[in-house]
């Protein structure tokens, strides 16, 4: 089996356990109207976000890369009534769109899109003492995935689980003299997790509607 195959399967998963959701597929048509790329996590994988989040009773989530909102409509509904997510997001019309599919889907209360570079938002957060995330989702720049993780522990308590998205793509994750900076990114990654005494962090490889990929789990210890 390969790629027709993987994307049958993520179709069977669909069926059986996610069912219809009109909000979602609303908030995929708004982005394609919006001329945004489709590359958002899968039904299957926001799904697991979800649950991830709600694993670790996520009360304030953190986001970098909203792009239309996708993830983080899956995220935001993991939240309890009192929860907070915000998403960090550099392309204003990601944001508009975004905060569009967010009203839709009825969590503009709980999650906020933050329209600038991640990396200064998250200086911001630390400068002005933000209080510690419980659940924090990277998936923006890859060259900057080693920085954001960094960030993100510095925004984190014990506890907090940090997931990032799009650690493998196609094994080129292998490629130690790649000249692709995404690459680069995502080993420099790797470097920084197996270096990081707080962070105890594994990856899983997946295939599906979005190919071969995977994603980075960690736990941040103490
Ligand atoms: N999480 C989304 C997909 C995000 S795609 C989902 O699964 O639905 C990656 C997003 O990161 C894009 O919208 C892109 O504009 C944004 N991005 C790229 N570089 C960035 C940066 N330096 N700071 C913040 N966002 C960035
Ligand atoms: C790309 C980015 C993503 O976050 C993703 O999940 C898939 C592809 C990209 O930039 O090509
Ligand atoms: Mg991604």
């Amino acid at each position: 089996m390969s790629e027709a195959g993987w994307q049958a399967v993520d179709a069977f998963i669909g069926e059986k356990l996610l069912g219809d959701d009109p909000v979602l597929d609303l908030a995929l048509a708004a982005n394609a109207q919006a001329g945004l790329p489709a590359i958002d996590v899968s039904p299957a994988q926001g799904k697991m976000l979800h649950l991830l989040a709600r694993g670790v009773g996520a009360k304030r989530i953190l986001e970098v890369g909203t792009l239309g909102g996708y993830s983080t409509i899956w995220l935001a509904r993991a939240l309890p009534q009192d929860g907070r997510l915000i998403s960090l997001e550099i392309d204003p019309t990601h944001a508009d769109v975004a905060r569009a599919n967010l009203d839709r889907a009825g969590v503009a209360d709980q999650a906020e899109v933050w329209v600038a570079p991640a990396l200064d938002s998250l200086s911001m957060m630390q400068e002005r003492d933000e209080p510690a995330f419980d659940f924090i989702f990277i998936d923006a720049d890859k060259q900057n995935n080693a920085a954001y993780v960094r960030a993100a522990l510095s925004l984190s308590h014990p506890g907090t689980m940090i997931v990032v998205d799009n650690v493998i793509r196609e094994g080129r994750v292998l490629d130690a003299g790649s000249a692709d900076a995404n690459v680069a990114g995502t080993r420099a990654l790797f470097d920084m997790l197996a270096a990081e005494p707080r962070l105890t962090a594994t990856a899983v490889q997946t295939v599906g509607a979005k190919k071969w990929d995977g994603f980075v789990l960690a736990i941040v210890t103490h």
